[in-house]
Parts: structure tokens; sequence; C-alpha cells
């Protein structure tokens, strides 16, 4: 399922950004070589991965450090939960959007 996020200047950032798809909170980042929308809680204890940081292709989680690898989804050594759910960003004439599994 394809759904509007916004405008397409969303995609200029400041990154971790917080959009919804719906009523569906996701965040932007840019992994290094385009945009990746991902879910906002952290699969750990819920933190608001868009307090977080992006860089290095990583997305930094604010409470307890852990990273994720924004072309994977993969957490960083030393943790045990899941990986971070990423959804693909497209950028269009009439905005930005992002597909969601159905
Ligand atoms: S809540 Fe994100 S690493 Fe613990």
């Amino acid at each position: 399922m394809r759904v509007r996020l916004g405008p397409a200047s969303l995609a200029e950032g400041p990154f971790p950004r917080p959009v919804l798809a719906g009523s569906l909170p996701l965040l932007l980042a840019f992994d290094g070589r385009g945009l990746v929308a991902a879910e906002r809680a952290c699969p750990h204890e819920g933190a608001d991965l868009a307090l977080g940081r992006c860089g290095g292709g990583r997305l930094h989680c604010p409470r307890h450090l852990a990273s994720f690898d924004l072309a994977t989804g993969a957490v960083s050594p030393g943790w045990s939960f899941r990986g971070l759910r990423l959804y693909p960003v497209e950028v269009a004439g009439d905005g930005l959007w992002v597909r969601l599994p159905v």
C-alpha cells in the first residue's frame, strides 16, 4: 500500500524527522544514499527514535544507545531484540510517499 507522507520538501531534512502515514507514526531518515522510513518506536523499549540521531548510515536510539543499520534495519552487536522495520520511500512530483506492507 502506497501512502502519501506530505510534500516533497520533507526530503530536505533535518533527520530523523517524525511523519505520519495515515495514523501510523514513522520517521524519515537518510541512510547515506537515500531516504528511508522506519517505525518510530524503538523495538527495545519503545523510545521515540525521532529524538535519536542519524549518522554513518545508522540511526541511534536516544535511550540506551543501540543503533540500527538504515539499509537493513539490523541492530548493533550485543543486543538481542529484533531489528528496525524499514519502508521504502519515493519522492514524486506530488509529494513524498511510503510503501507499507498490506
Ligand atoms: S529503548 Fe532503544 S535501545 Fe533501549
